[in-house]
């Protein structure tokens, strides 16, 4: 049985149309996230589920039974819907000190002091606050009081929790460490969660599954590792990862880079015409020696870890990442080779 499920779910203001169709379901104990550009419809999703928007159209259920459902007119409140959730803008109360704030919603539930004390201890420990508990919001930096949100949402260990980009204070690091405790948390306790982010890599590591949205519309429900070796469309290879686009021309089985008639690759989709080539640049193999494709070294650029080339190509510039590669290995201006290991495809307008 699906723990929540968003069944033809819109949202429109005026005539600019916010949340256009959205259909899922999720599994209980399944961690989602939705990313997507800015203004693409995350937190107004977000919000008709907690109940603090009503969708203009569809229905909306956790497990049995329905929370919302547009064309009855009924909308149940959000503090019914046994919901935590973390705003982006993570609104913590100003005049109660970080211990206060967390434990609030243990203090309604009527849990004892001494007990709320403890949890609420436990999850400042696990938000590296521990240490913190007696400063007002104020006396805190925005990353800190977003840490105090999520701590405060974790304390009332809600079957499903709502989460809206809640590390977006957060310097590089912690957000790192800080992805792995949600992650564990979330395991540990079983809920279900739904993630909003625009940061794909966040998406990718800690999510069963990503819904990637454009302009109001889902583009793609999948596993990472489905969403990034099988994108949908052009948009979704664009958004999560980094892809090079080659325009290209389909005729028969093969699908033909443009301008280099004799470099074709396979044309599983039975694509016709116009088409474009997507390859990932640590999907390119560079050499001094052949390849598929000539091109002259551009710029280099040095990542540590590994060098992110440019190449020009005919009259496009390629980009090509290479793990622990040597970065005078090649110079500027050199003649290079690329092979192409693994090629995407989309028809001009996917
Ligand atoms: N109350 C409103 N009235 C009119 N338009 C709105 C309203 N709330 C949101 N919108 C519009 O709906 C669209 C989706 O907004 P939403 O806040 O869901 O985006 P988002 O994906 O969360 O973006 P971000 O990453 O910037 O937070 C935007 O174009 C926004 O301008
Ligand atoms: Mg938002």
């Amino acid at each position: 049985m699906a723990e929540l499920k968003l069944h033809h779910i819109y949202k429109r203001y005026g005539n600019v149309t916010a949340v256009g169709d959205f259909n899922i379901e999720v599994a209980d104990g399944e961690f989602i996230s939705f990313l997507g550009p800015s203004g693409c419809g995350k937190t107004t999703t977000l919000r008709m589920i907690a109940g603090f928007e009503k969708p203009t159209e569809g229905v909306i259920m956790i497990g049995d039974q329905e929370i919302s459902n547009a064309e009855k007119g009924y909308f149940m409140a959000p503090e019914k819907r046994g919901i935590g959730m973390v705003f982006q803008s993570y609104a913590v109360w100003p005049h109660m000190n970080v211990i206060d704030n967390v434990g609030y919603p243990l203090k309604i539930q009527n849990v004892p002091k001494e007990e709320r004390l403890k949890q609420v201890m436990q999850m400042l420990e696990l938000v590296h606050l521990k240490e913190y508990g007696e400063r007002l919001p104020s006396q805190l930096s925005g990353g800190q009081q977003q840490r105090v949100a999520l701590a405060r949402a974790l304390v009332a260990k809600p079957s499903l929790l709502l989460l809206d980009e809640p590390l977006s204070n957060l310097d590089a690091k912690l957000r790192e460490s800080m992805r792995f405790e949600i992650s564990a948390i979330q395991k540990e306790l079983g809920i279900t969660v739904i993630y909003v982010t625009h940061d794909q890599s966040e998406a990718m590591t800690m999510s069963d599954r990503i819904v990637v949205m454009s302009m109001g519309k889902v583009q793609q429900i999948g596993r990472p590792y489905d969403i990034y070796t099988k994108p949908a469309n052009q948009m979704v290879a664009d958004f999560i990862g980094l892809v090079n686009f080659i325009p290209a021309t389909a005729k028969g089985d093969r699908i033909f880079m443009q301008g280099y008639e004799g470099v074709s690759f396979p044309n599983p989709k039975k694509l016709v015409g116009e088409a474009v080539l997507a390859v990932r640049p640590e999907q390119i193999t560079l050499s001094k020696t052949g390849g598929m494709v000539e091109g002259v070294m551009n710029h280099r650029f040095y990542m540590g870890d590994s060098v992110d080339y440019r190449v020009k190509v005919k009259d496009h510039i390629v980009r090509v990442i290479q793990k622990g590669a040597e970065y005078e290995k090649y110079k500027d201006g050199e003649t290079v080779y690329l092979d192409f290991d693994n090629v995407m495809s989309f028809a001009k307008d996917e």
